[in-house]
């Protein structure tokens, strides 16, 4: 199948690692052009290097751009740095560091807050933003989570703001599908990044942490980065250009709803 991504334009946050630079790579070995953004400098630079690799055997481009989610000043940048280097923006993939863990009973205001403004409102305002300058055709993919669904034990934040957000998703793929763009979540389960390393080494035991969780997937096993990066480069593409309004899973089956 033929994504039709040769010379698109997409905005991949949260691209320096992770499922952001999962879905990067495989955009760009499908001949994307991508902007990928973290908020260390460093790291930007880095992936762009590691990216331009991957950008030349494909045929696409990669181009970074240090910005924080959370900056009411992002969207209008990201725009911008795109449009410069490229004309044109054809779509997003919204994906941004997870919240800290911790129980309804302990997490402070304090993390409510910070998580609220980069995690929600951060994934709202881009979504908006990058969502309305797309011409028809665009593509909009928000990363939530299963929590979307079903609690995630000890992601008090995550299981409160993501259901949120996939209604969000859900009224703006309302709103933009007459002028023929197209919003979509995806709901990661556990696919082996660093995020979900540090969540298993957070228990005090990653080993029993990870064959716990590994037992209540039907698939017996975490999902791989580039599993959930081909999904996501699906979303983004004009192969799926009849799907909106969808939150979709990538969890191996771990999810207990239809
Ligand atoms: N991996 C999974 O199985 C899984 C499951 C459920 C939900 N999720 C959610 O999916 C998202 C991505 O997860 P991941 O596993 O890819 O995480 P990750 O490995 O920690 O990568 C996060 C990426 O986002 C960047 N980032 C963090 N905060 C940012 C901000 N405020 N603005 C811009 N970029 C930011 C990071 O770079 P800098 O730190 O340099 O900014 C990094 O490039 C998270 O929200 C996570 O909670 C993941």
């Amino acid at each position: 199948m033929d994504l039709q991504l040769n010379d698109r334009v997409l905005i991949v946050t949260g691209g320096t690692r992770g499922l952001g630079r999962a879905t990067a790579e495989q955009l760009l070995r499908e001949g994307a052009r991508v902007l990928v953004t973290g908020r260390s400098a460093e790291a930007v630079e880095r992936a762009v290097v590691d990216l331009a690799a991957v950008a030349d055997a494909g045929g696409g481009a990669v181009l970074g751009v240090t910005a924080d989610n959370a900056d009411p000043g992002t969207p209008a940048r990201l725009l911008e740095a795109a449009s410069d280097e490229w004309g044109r923006v054809d779509g997003a993939l919204i994906s941004v560091g997870g919240p800290p863990a911790g129980p309804v009973t302990a997490v402070t205001d304090e993390q409510w807050t910070a998580a609220f403004g980069s995690v929600f409102l951060g994934g709202v305002r881009l979504a908006r933003e990058i969502g309305t300058a797309l011409p028809a055709g665009g593509s909009l993919a928000m990363v939530l989570s299963t929590s979307v669904r079903q609690p995630v034990p000890g992601l008090a934040i995550s299981n409160g703001l993501r259901p949120g957000l996939a209604m969000v998703a859900k009224s703006l793929a309302d709103e933009l599908g007459p002028s023929g763009v197209r919003v979509n979540a995806l709901l990661p389960g556990r696919i082996g990044t660093d995020r979900v390393a540090e969540l298993d080494a957070a228990t005090g035991d990653a080993e029993a942490s990870k064959a716990a969780a590994v037992a209540q997937i039907p698939l017996r096993r975490y999902g791989r980065p580039e599993e959930f990066g081909r999904v996501a480069a699906f979303l983004l593409s004009s192969a799926s250009s009849y799907l909106t309004g969808v939150s979709l899973p990538v969890d191996g089956g771990m999810t207990r709803s239809l």
